[in-house]
Order: C-alpha cells, then structure tokens, then sequence
C-alpha cells in the first residue's frame, strides 16, 4: 500500500491512439508514465483506424502495465486504486482499457474508478504544478475538444464555452492533411508554420459571439486558398499558410479565454490537451493572460494523452466524490 497520504494509483489510458499506464502517489508525484504511440501503425491510413488502435491497445496493455510497476518500483499489492479512463474516446479503445482495468481490480482486490479523459487533461496541470488548487479557468484543447471551463472545486466543472463544430486539434489535423503533411497532423504544422509568416497570406480569424468557438469556416477558407494556388503553391507558400492558420486557431483560442478571465477574474489559469503542445499557443497564452493571472501549461508529454493524468483524475475524483460517483458516463463530456 501507498502511505495514507500518499497513496497509489495506476493509471490506464487507451482512449484513442496512445496506451499508457502509469503510477501516481498521492494523486500529483509520477512514479512512472509509459507511453506507447501508435503513429507508426497507423500513418499508412493518414489517420486513426479505430479497430487496429482497439486491438494495439488490447496486445500492448500487459506488457505497459508490468513496465509501469517496475518503472515505479511497486508491486500490484502496493496499490490503492485502478483508474481508467471511460470517455469520451473511441468506443472500441475505451473498452479494451475498462475491460483490463476491471479485470486487474478483480484480480488485485482493488477498487477502480472509471475517468472522464477531459478531466485527466486539467490534472495535468495538477501535476505539472504540485501547489495549484482549484478554482481554476482551464482551455481544454485536443484532437476532439475545444472547451473553455471552470473548475469550482476537485471534481467539479463548468463548461463556459466549447466549438460549435471541429476541435481545434481537428482542424489542425485536417489543415495538415490539405497541406500534404499527413498524420499526425498538429506537430507536423506546429514544425511547418515555424517557417512560415502568417502575414504573407493571412486567413480570417473564426469570430462568434460569446463564448464559443468554430473553426470549420476557416477549414473551408485554407482549402479555397489552396485551389486557388494550384499547381503554383510552393514550399514557402505552404509555410505561410501553415503560419496563418496556426495564428488564426491560436488567436481565436486566446480571444476567448480573454474575454472569460475578464468577465470573472480568476487567480489561476490552466491550458492544457494535445494542442496545448502547440508553440504558438505556449507563447501567445502567456502573454495575454499576463500579469493577470498564474498560467499553468503542462509540459509536451503531459499535455498530449498519457496516464498519469489520469491516475492524477481518478485518485481526487475518488476522494471527492466517492469511488461510485467517479465513475464517469462515457456519453458525458464533463
Ligand atoms: O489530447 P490529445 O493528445 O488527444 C485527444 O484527447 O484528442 O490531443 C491530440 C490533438 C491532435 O489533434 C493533435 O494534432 C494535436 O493534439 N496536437 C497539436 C500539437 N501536438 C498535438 N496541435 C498543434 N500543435 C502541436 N504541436
Ligand atoms: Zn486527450
């Protein structure tokens, strides 16, 4: 067993193309974080193949999980809690992680908590920041969300704003793919736009009113300019491109987010998920959150899918909320 204040969780996170396990003590300290990306099986598709990420997931858990232990030097008895993540994902994925995550718990006589992926994105930021404590404004931003919320308490959220249509990770992903850079798509344009000048060719920035986001115009906008360039765009023009719509996703991000800290002060803020990776955005959302405010971004691989965050998630979650009530209905995005 963990200590009593300190006690242990493994972590299972397979809700879409990454498997990770991972330990975590007392809900913020990271034994170990295993990360299996499965880019390589599924780059010949130019995107995720939702069964072949099921069956990965299913063949590559025991052999994470005897990794992760060792990694944190414990044994299955050692553990407190089993938390997996329940959604959102991919239906498939998810039920590789429960189904293992529930057969481990039987086995170990352990408890297990079902964790909502959205909320394992915020705690993150927990980790990342051993002395942050809600209330907090948080930017989720990953391959499927784009949400701006509060969080009240441990466990407790608000959603204040969120995309209308694509995530913003998907419209990055889908803009990388018009771009000819393939999957995964987001760091791939990350790499390009650093080279580009989002002057050159500048695109609009999505505007609606509110608190809300869309991004699926500016989409249609990329792909306008690209057939009007034709056979005539070069490296250089793809690069502007790539700065421009990076610069419009960033800028549309960070509008919001301003307009949410100003209308209700808050002494912490959190930008975290996978596009949370993203330059740009690192270095944008620290200057418009300014002195107003302390900023927490994750470092890259607690950003993108992982484990421990979800461990992170699953042990407050079970302390706030009791183990039943953790357990997260995978229609529910908050
Ligand atoms: O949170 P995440 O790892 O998985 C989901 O929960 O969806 O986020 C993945 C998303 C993908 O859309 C990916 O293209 C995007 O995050 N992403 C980035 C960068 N790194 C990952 N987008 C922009 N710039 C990056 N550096
Ligand atoms: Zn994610």
């Amino acid at each position: 067993m963990g200590t009593a204040t300190q006690p242990l969780t493994l972590g299972i996170e397979t809700s879409c193309d990454e498997t990770s396990v991972a330990v975590v003590a007392g809900g913020r300290k990271v034994l170990s974080n295993v990360i299996h990306s499965q880019v390589d099986l599924h780059r010949e598709f130019g995107g995720v193949v939702p069964e072949l990420a099921a069956r990965d997931h299913l063949e590559r858990l025991p052999h994470l999980i005897e990794l992760a232990l060792e990694g944190a030097g414990v044994q299955s008895q050692d553990l407190d809690l089993v938390a997996v993540t329940r959604g959102p994902g991919l239906a498939g994925c998810l039920l590789v992680g429960v189904g293992v995550g529930e057969g481990l718990a039987a086995a170990w006589s352990k408890p297990m908590t079902g964790v909502n992926h959205l909320w394992g994105h915020i705690y993150a930021a927990l980790i990342a920041r051993p002395d942050l404590e809600p209330p907090l404004l948080g930017l989720v931003v990953s391959g499927a969300h784009s949400d701006l919320i509060r969080m009240t308490a441990h466990a407790g959220f608000q959603v204040l704003g969120r995309s209308r249509d694509d995530a913003a990770g998907e419209a990055f992903d889908k803009a990388a793919r018009m771009l000819g850079l393939g999957y995964p798509g987001g760091p791939a344009l990350d790499r390009l736009a650093r080279t580009g000048d989002a002057r050159r060719r500048p695109l609009p920035r999505p505007s609606l009113p509110g608190l809300e986001y869309s991004f699926s115009g500016l989409k249609t906008a990329l792909l306008y300019r690209l057939r009007d360039l034709g056979e005539a765009a070069g490296p250089q023009d793809r690069a502007d491109l790539a700065a421009a719509f990076e610069h419009s996703v960033v800028e549309s991000l960070l509008e919001k987010l301003d307009l949410a800290l100003a209308a209700a002060p808050c002494s912490e803020v959190v930008v975290c998920g996978g596009v949370a990776a993203n330059t740009l955005l690192r270095r944008r959302a620290a200057e418009v959150v300014g002195g107003r405010a302390r900023l927490t971004l994750p470092a890259l691989d607690l950003c993108t899918d992982n484990a421990a965050m979800i461990a992170s998630a699953g042990h407050h979650a079970a302390l706030a909320l009791g183990l039943q009530r953790a357990v997260v209905d995978p229609s529910l995005n908050w």
